[in-house]
């Protein structure tokens, strides 16, 4: 008793002073209402680090996230909005799930079990990021977690048979993870009661500098692929699995993403630029390395790590200058880059490609890291 009368004073002082700085973990916020009525969240996740990154259960768009520099200066390196009008409104995919089919299908057809299947047509004559209303564009349930020192979301989503074509009643759950290492772990489950095509990921847009309009081209980019698939004019692949062996695509050792990307190449012409889907070396089930960025400004590094057997390399290609995002931001031509892990595109009508189809009673399982440090560290 005589213990507690002699702490009795302090507990009072603590309950009545300032509050400290918030402790690492999971807050929330409103971000904004739905036409439906519907309210988005954003969920505030911090690091005992000192990395923070802003989620909203509207498409689980990474909305900020910041990483040290050489200095220790965090800031934020992803592209985006700072109100929910402007995501609803008009937006590149930027840092949304993706789903069900991560990039295109042709004709936005394909048969499955004798059966032919069309889809939503929402990129010319194709389907684009799971259509008109892809998994970018609805309300995700978010459930928030804490464990020791790793903080997250757990995002669920019912995705109904026929939605957007899509055969069967898919069950979703994408879990964000940021960890007191500076990684952020993306885990995605499905499972269906129809067999469908599924390959999840995740548009983040990346400018390594911090929040600016410039350019992404001196980035020095590693990408550990030795084949990538070409793609004709409507960035459909063309089926070949092409080595990367003396043409702009090979970066395999790092190299400015600007060093090559406007040269004289039919695939570059193509893709206006990097707009392609590398194939990874290793074992497709294995978690490895697949990406490696250099920011030679800032020293940021941000390393991709996962079990997928590809990667579309976007770099920012349709970025024109007129979106308007956070800090009064505008996106140049080129100022963001997307490193999204995936099966390959339009897998579902190219047999040679690894399967994207989910069975009822199989369990679609796959990981991502990105691993941020800077050249300080090494
Ligand atoms: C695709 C691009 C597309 C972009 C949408 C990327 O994943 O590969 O072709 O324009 O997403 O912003």
């Amino acid at each position: 008793m005589r213990r507690f009368l002699i702490l009795l004073p302090f507990l009072v002082m603590s309950c009545t002073s300032p509050q400290p700085d918030p402790e690492p973990g999971v807050r929330s916020r409103t971000f904004g209402t739905l036409p439906d009525g519907r309210e988005a969240t954003i969920y505030q996740i911090e690091s005992p680090t000192g990395m923070v990154m802003e989620v909203t259960n509207y498409g689980g768009i990474i909305t900020r996230l910041t990483a040290p520099n050489r200095d220790g200066i965090y800031e934020d390196v992803v592209l985006g909005y700072d109100n929910f009008g402007a995501y609803l409104e008009e937006t590149p995919y930027f840092g949304a799930i993706i789903g069900r089919y991560g990039n295109r299908i042709a004709d936005g057809e394909f048969e499955l079990d004798g059966e032919t299947y069309s889809l939503a047509k929402n990129n010319g004559e194709n389907h684009l990021h799971g259509g008109i209303q892809g998994f970018d564009k609805v309300l995700w349930e978010a459930e928030p977690f804490s464990v020791e020192n790793e903080h997250g979301l757990i995002l669920r989503y019912e995705s109904p048979d026929g939605e957007e074509g899509y055969p069967g009643n898919l069950s979703v759950t994408v879990t964000y993870t940021l960890t007191a290492d500076n990684r952020v772990i993306f885990s995605y489950q499905a499972t269906t009661d129809k067999a469908t095509p599924v390959n999840l990921t995740q548009h983040s847009y990346f400018n390594l500098a911090g929040p600016s309009s410039e350019s992404i081209l001196d980035h020095e980019l590693m990408l550990a692929a030795d084949h990538f698939t070409p793609v004709d004019e409507g960035l459909i692949p063309t089926g070949e699995i092409r080595p990367v062996e003396g043409t702009p695509f090979d970066f395999t050792e790092p190299t400015p993403i600007g060093a090559r990307i406007d040269q004289d190449d039919e695939q570059i012409v193509n893709g206006l630029g990097y707009d392609h889907n590398w194939v990874l070396s290793g074992l497709s089930s294995d978690m490895r390395l697949a990406a490696r960025v250099h920011e030679p400004t800032s020293g940021r590094i941000m390393e991709v790590m996962t079990e997928e057997p590809g990667i579309q390399f976007y770099s920012g290609n349709f970025l024109d200058g007129t979106l308007t995002g956070k800090y009064g931001a505008v996106y140049e031509h080129r100022s963001g880059f997307c490193l999204e892990t995936q099966h390959f595109p339009d897998s579902p009508n190219q047999p040679a490609f690894p399967s994207t189809i989910l069975r009822p009673g199989e369990t679609y399982q796959t990981r991502t890291v990105y691993a941020f440090s800077t050249d300080a560290d090494s």
